[in-house]
């Protein structure tokens, strides 16, 4: 049970300002950290994702007519749209919710008009998926409020589509899997293609994970990202003359793809090398989790930077440098760029008794270094999107 963070009771104050009743309903969705199995989700490889203790809160009741009304607490912004006739919003944030209806009705669910206030603490442009936090949460709100009846993989299913369509993102599906079905104390082994997913235990009693965010986003992150998943199906179809039965990275083995080396771009080869390196890593990392054996998953994890940095090529110099800053520290496990790239956060195991020194002594180099200051998060994981009893 998570306890009922101030902002909780200021959304509902909100939304009894605003619409003169109380909400019927209160969900919470999560952020999402990701442990090992990074730009693996669109090649239909294994992530290790997890939900986290900052979250997205929706107040929500119904409406007797065809309205959506919403309120953004955290921008402190308004927006109102008939549910039998919307588009794209240029507020950008409205996308995300209007996706998701878009979505439901496509599938042929069709919600009511709503009454909606959210607002949370997840830090914005750190990477921790508040998008999916959003898509997620509003899926599984509206499926509550006018008992749809949509399955919990059918609800990330089309919020990943929201994302894709509505918003114009070309994300991959873990995102929205992570924050729909995280499970406190746990990571999920998701296999992207399946989409079957096996829960590990993640305990961390003595260590803690701690985010550090670069507060930087560089402006060539999308185009990359799309540049990074059309270079995988370049690889996909230069195996396939080999082996027609491969359809993703995911079904090729590192092996196969050093034996056609020749045959590639070299950076192609880079990108299709780091991606089936990655997929057995998680694996193997999978088992040290049940040995709970963190030192040797962090070491894992050491690794997925080095083939971020140097292979995929997603890494820059600020995540490059928080990731060197924790090598000759004893208290870190492991160290990682997490997310898509190009900026946000890296993920660290760190000794708990550590942790308050880790956190001065990053933030300390990281101003010398770049005049930027360092936010760090310690992160809890926690269950996935819920519905919060208050
Ligand atoms: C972003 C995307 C995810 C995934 C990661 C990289 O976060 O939204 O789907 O591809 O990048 O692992």
């Amino acid at each position: 049970m998570i306890a009922q963070a101030a902002y909780v009771h200021q959304i509902e104050a909100i939304f009894r300002k605003e619409f003169n009743r109380e909400p019927a309903l209160l969900v919470r969705g999560p952020g999402r950290i990701n442990l090992l199995g990074e730009h693996t989700d669109y090649n239909g490889g294994l992530v290790l994702p997890a939900s986290i203790d900052k979250e997205i809160v929706f107040a929500i009741a119904r409406r007797t007519d065809r309205t959506g009304r919403i309120v953004a607490e955290n921008v402190n912004q308004s927006f109102s749209f008939d549910l039998d006739d919307f588009t794209q919003s240029p507020l950008g944030w409205p996308n995300y919710l209007m996706g998701v209806v878009d979505q439901l009705q496509k599938a042929g669910y069709f919600p009511g008009g709503f009454e909606l206030v959210f607002g949370g603490n997840i830090p914005s442009g750190a990477g921790l998926s508040s998008s999916a936090a959003l898509e997620c949460g509003l899926a599984f709100g509206l499926n509550k409020l006018f008992s749809l009846g949509v399955s919990t993989l059918d609800m990330v299913k089309l919020s990943q589509r929201a994302e894709n369509q509505f918003v114009g993102v070309n994300c991959g599906i873990m995102d929205q899997f992570a924050s729909m079905f995280g499970r406190d104390q746990s990571v999920i082994q998701l296999d992207c293609k399946s989409l079957h997913h096996e829960y590990f235990p993640f305990l961390t009693t003595d260590y803690v994970l701690i985010l550090c965010d670069t507060g930087v986003k560089h402006s060539l992150g999308d185009s990359e990202y799309n540049t990074r998943r059309q270079e995988c199906e370049t690889g996909v179809a230069i195996l396939q003359k080999y082996k027609p039965d491969i359809r993703l990275l995911r079904d090729a083995s590192t092996e196969l793809v050093d034996a056609h080396r020749d045959e590639m771009p070299g950076k192609v080869y880079q990108r299709c090398r780091y991606v089936t390196e990655e997929i057995r890593r998680v694996r193997v990392a999978c088992e040290f989790l049940l040995q709970n054996d963190l030192a040797a998953f962090g070491k894992k994890m050491y690794e997925t930077h080095a083939g971020l940095q140097h292979d995929y090529e997603v890494s820059c110099p600020e995540l490059d440098f928080l990731v060197d800053q924790t090598r000759p520290d004893d208290a870190v496990l492991g160290a990682r760029m997490m997310g898509g790239g190009f900026g946000g956060c890296t993920i660290n195991i760190v000794a708990r008794e550590a942790a308050d020194a880790f956190v001065a002594r990053m933030s300390m180099a990281y101003e010398e270094a770049f005049h930027i200051e360092l936010k760090c998060y310690p992160v809890r994981i926690t269950d996935g999107t819920s519905v919060l009893e208050v």
